[in-house]
């Protein structure tokens, strides 16, 4: 019995020699092509190294590629009887190649069209044994082989230049599903192939849709620290948000990119600000949930009076659990105290004025009942004398009134420190330092430096109008802006220019601009009637900068490095539930987190050099393709190995080329053509300090 496959005698090239579990030796037959295949209908170029050839067996055919090709010397292997006797066996040369199994081809009969259908699966199901016949593909099985004809394989992304240039195609659903890593040296061409994959797979799904009056649903977010995508996209500005630090061209379509400190949480805070867990952190912590209730719009101004009042009772609950020494020791505790009262005096009776009714009659009578505490131990200079335990707790008294008298509407816990609520930046400092006040305990120092930091980030031009409040914005409509609206209608593809965020919270934009799109996807799924998701890709080129491997930095404090590595490595293993798929491009395998490099089931592998990147990569794949790697290191710019989850085995793919003007824009500084004077480059350096120190023009 033979399968169709073997009735295809014309294809044989050879025989199975000798058979180990990762190799099988073929000796080719005489008559087997040289250099180029015409059986196959197509020209083919034959033998070629890591080109496909089958061994047929009864379930369809073992799919192997050719890892080895030579020549060896034999005594002349044919004599057709008789008439070649006498002839001298001199060595022969005879062409040898060594295969690697890799997958299994299927056949089914179509009955109704006639015609064969392939199927390929990953793995081996029957190893070839000795005397087995090797077939070249026909360009059908190549098709199948590379899963051209594969129904979900629904975009196109270039051509197989092993398989007679057969189109690859890829599912989206695989591909941006379960994160893909785009990797290889610089100028390999991974920016192109990344603009690419977004390209071609928008222009497929424009072809598909259900409601061609509406564009695709798709949601790309391209976090891009070179500022490369802008041109790629340019041809289609109406569908991509580009956000630039401002000062931005509005002609041009940009947006002022925008990451209010609002919208941080607790762990960005501690990170930025370098808090360490003992005192520090809880007191900021405290202080971002003051300022974030203060500021709850449509809740009635008496419960967020409470929460001031709530606050100052903590305060003196403190002051009383340090006991003398905080009120009645030394002379800077004393002041501290009595400073503590003037301001707690002076806020209820500025409270009061925003209240009616009881509640403002009780806070005047509080602020009195203060007044009176701090009026009485008084001193000359602003200093005070020693205040008792029964004064102090009288004043804790007066504010438990107010706590009692009003309900608590805001329901405290749910206020929490990471609550995206705004409120205004630059009380922080002033507030810590209030706060502080009291605590004291050495915490003055911490609280001027994160003041400092605070500070000087607002006042800085370039930050402060990215993470400053103004002009102000509602977050809904941040995350429309960001995530995009509804059916996608103000386009797929949001593009942030990371190339001008001022290096020091350029980690911290990316954490948050990761964590908010997580969130915000996490909240969709929970919200929507059957629990589905929203598919979004976020695409993170350079990542190697971003999430580095983890040093040794336990017990270290929070740093925003640090925290955008756990910010992506838990969207690495957690996004996929909730639609959202990552796709990293980096030059530094090597130095990527493992943990989210374990979670990227899509391997798109251009030219790799470096030894410890290629034994990386080499790493990430099973044993049997290691021979395909080997190419890494020669591959020219647009070709690439796709491996991993998107097929079933791993493929040389020769990515479509894209035209100049949708290519990312090129990093490649062109010496010659300045300095010829073929490509001018005027310099006006005024301009360019009045646009660094953010000065208004003269
Ligand atoms: N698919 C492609 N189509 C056209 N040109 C490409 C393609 N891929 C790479 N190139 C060429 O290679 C160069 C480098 O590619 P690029 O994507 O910038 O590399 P990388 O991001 O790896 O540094 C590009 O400027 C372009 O000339
Ligand atoms: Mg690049």
């Amino acid at each position: 019995m033979s399968s169709p496959i073997e009735r295809l005698s014309e294809l044989v090239i050879g025989t199975v020699e000798s058979i180990s579990s990762d190799e099988v030796r073929v000796m080719l037959d005489l008559d087997a092509p040289q250099s180029t295949a015409l059986n196959t209908g197509t020209p083919t170029s034959f033998p070629r190294l890591n080109s496909y050839v089958l061994i047929p067996n009864e379930a369809g055919a073992t799919v192997a590629y050719v890892t080895w090709i030579g020549i060896e010397r034999s005594p002349f292997p044919k004599r057709s009887g008789l008439k070649d006797f006498g002839l001298i066996d001199l060595p022969f040369p005879l062409r040898k190649m060594a295969l690697t199994p890799i997958g299994t081809l299927t056949v089914r009969r179509d009955r109704r069209a006639g015609t064969s259908v392939y199927d390929l699966s990953r793995g081996v199901v029957a190893f070839p044994s000795v005397g087995d016949q090797i077939l070249i593909p026909t360009p059908e099985q190549i098709a199948a082989i590379v899963g051209a004809k594969d129904r979900d394989r629904r975009v196109r992304i270039g051509s197989s230049p092993l398989a007679a240039n057969t189109s690859i195609m890829v599912d989206p659903d695989k591909i941006f599903g379960r994160h893909v890593a785009v990797l290889g040296n610089t100028g390999s061409g991974k920016s192109c192939s990344v603009a690419g994959l977004i390209r071609w797979s928008l222009d497929a799904a424009q072809t598909a849709l259900t409601n061609p009056a509406q564009g695709p649903n798709a949601r790309f977010i391209i976090l891009d620290p070179n500022g490369e995508y802008a041109k790629a996209f340019a041809d289609r500005a109406d569908n991509v948000r580009l956000f630039r630090v401002p000062p931005v061209d509005d002609q041009k379509g940009e947006r002022a990119l925008r990451l209010p400190a609002w919208l941080w949480n607790g762990h960005e805070w501690t990170a930025v600000s370098f808090a360490r867990p003992g005192a520090q952190r809880p007191l900021l912590l405290q202080a971002l949930r003051d300022l974030k209730s203060g500021n709850l719009s449509g809740v009635p101004a008496e419960a967020l009076v409470r929460r001031h009042i709530y606050s100052y009772r903590l305060l003196v609950d403190a002051l009383l659990a340090r006991g003398p020494a905080a009120f009645a020791g030394d002379a800077g505790p004393r002041r501290q105290c009595g400073d503590l009262l003037d301001n707690m005096a002076a806020d209820c009776d500025a409270m009061s004025a925003r209240l009616d009714g009881d509640p403002a009659a009780t806070l005047t009578d509080i602020a009195a009942t203060i007044r009176d505490v701090a009026n009485n131990r008084r001193g000359n200079n602003g200093w005070f004398n020693s205040f008792t335990v029964a004064e102090i707790e009288s004043v804790q008294a007066a504010l438990q009134s107010f706590l009692d008298q009003v309900e608590d509407a805001l329901a405290v816990a749910q206020i929490t420190e990471d609550a995206p609520i705004p409120f205004d930046v630059q009380m922080l400092p002033d507030h810590l330092e209030r706060i502080a006040a009291t605590e004291g305990g050495g915490l003055a120092g911490f609280i001027s430096t994160l003041g400092m930091r605070i500070r000087g980030m607002m006042a800085d031009p370039r930050l402060g109008q990215v993470v400053g409040s103004e002009p102000q914005i509602s977050f809904d409509t941040w995350l429309d802006d960001l995530i995009g609206s509804n059916a996608s209608a103000n386009g797929q593809v949001a593009i942030i220019d990371l190339s001008l965020v001022p290096s020091e919270i350029i980690h911290i934009v990316v954490a948050v601009l990761g964590r908010l799109t997580f969130e915000a996807l996490q909240r969709y799924r929970r919200l929507h009637p059957d629990g589905k998701p929203l598919p979004t890709t976020l695409v993170l080129e350079e990542a190697h900068s971003f999430i580095r491997r983890g040093g040794n930095d336990e017990g270290a404090p929070e740093n925003p490095a640090q925290l955008c590595r756990e910010t992506f490595e838990k969207i690495a293993r957690e996004g996929r539930k909730f639609g959202l798929g990552l796709m990293l491009s980096s030059q530094r395998p090597s130095e990527l987190s493992p943990t989210i490099l374990a979670q990227c089931n899509t391997f798109l592998l251009h030219r790799i050099v470096n030894d410890l990147d290629q034994a990386l990569v080499a790493r990430l794949v099973p044993d049997n393709v290691a021979g395909l790697l080997k190419e890494l290191p020669s591959l020219p710019s647009r070709q690439a190995v796709l491996l991993g989850w998107a097929t079933p085995i791993p493929l040389l793919v020769e990515m479509d080329e894209l035209a100049e003007e949708h290519r990312p824009q090129s990093s490649d500084p062109d010496f010659w053509d300045v300095w010829t004077g073929k490509s001018p480059r005027v310099i006006d350096w005024p301009a360019l300090v009045q646009d660094w120190t953010g000065d208004p023009p003269a």
